[in-house]
């Protein structure tokens, strides 16, 4: 599509175009052509309004216009879109002794939660946040950036519930240290930058003996090594550690080192929670009178 055919095809611009008024239909249309590549948001919502955008064979200059990005044919300039790939959402349930990343280090060869991860598209695969390469359990995979940013930023603050044997007996005094939040190191790049404290934690007692403890913690950030330093900080070193839920998700019914795909209900759950999770957090520092 010429730029200098741009005034004749406004006059064109027919009533079709109202389809493309519907929300309902998917995603705005300047996000779909960003997130192929085509120019910045801004950007593309000044090619659509300069005219250089046909759906389904209908100019479309209006915004917003909402397209499925999917099934809708969008021509940017003469040039077809794309479809997007299609969103995969895994999960895992991690071993021990595993890696998350997609390989390791040159010169070295563990295994990675990607190995496990049998599946056709994996290779667009990354995992959404970080556990240890000794913590089990709940580990999230995708090809949907948007989606793990917000389960993983700390501004949207989306649960992660961890279950921990520590050595030594958890006293109450030491739940309360634990919630009321443990300075930590922050390091940047491998070194240390300062110290903070943490953020509103969760913690119950699962099982509690006089040389051990079981107990459940439920955190909202996404700190390196968050439970095991603030654990070890207390005096209770961590034995084992596994992550048993992330925001609306369970571990439940998938063996250790399985996998299966997030039906569609379950996606619509994690973003639900993620945004709950963000609108919590603003009410919450707007209590606290912080920005
Ligand atoms: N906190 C940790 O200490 N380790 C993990 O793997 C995840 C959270």
């Amino acid at each position: 599509m010429a730029r200098n055919g741009r005034s004749n095809r406004k006059q064109g611009h027919d009533q079709d175009a109202e389809a493309f008024r519907d929300a309902s239909r998917g995603e705005r249309l300047q996000r779909v052509m960003a997130d192929a590549g085509i120019a910045s948001r801004r950007d593309c919502e000044r090619m659509i309004e300069e005219g250089l955008v046909e759906v389904n064979g209908t100019l479309v200059t209006d915004l917003p216009a909402w397209v499925d990005a999917q099934n809708d044919r969008i021509v940017v300039d003469g040039r077809v879109l794309p479809p997007p790939a299609r969103a995969i959402y895994i999960l895992l349930n991690k071993p021990t002794r595993t890696l998350t990343s997609a390989r390791d280090e040159p010169g070295s060869d563990r295994r990675t939660v990607l190995d496990l991860v049998q599946h056709p598209n994996s290779g667009q695969l990354f995992p959404v946040g970080r556990l240890d390469y000794d913590t089990t359990g709940l580990l999230l995979l995708t090809n949907d950036g948007e989606l793990a940013n917000r389960l993983t930023h700390p501004r949207y603050g989306v649960p992660k519930v961890y279950r921990a044997l520590v050595k030594g007996r958890v006293e109450p005094e030491a739940v309360e240290a634990l919630e009321e939040g443990v300075k930590l190191t922050d390091r940047k790049d491998g070194r240390t930058v300062g110290a903070s404290r943490t953020g509103p934690v969760e913690v119950s007692i699962v099982h509690r003996e006089a040389d051990k403890t079981v107990l459940e913690v439920t955190i909202r950030e996404g700190r390196n090594r968050q439970v095991r330093r603030m654990l070890a900080a207390l005096g209770f070193p961590v034995r084992k550690l596994e992550r048993i839920a992330m925001g609306p998700l369970r571990l439940k019914g998938v063996a250790r080192g399985d996998w299966r795909e997030l039906n569609r209900g379950e996606v619509q759950a994690l973003r639900r929670a993620a945004a709950q999770a963000a609108k919590e957090t603003r009410t919450d520092r707007g209590r606290k009178g912080t920005p």
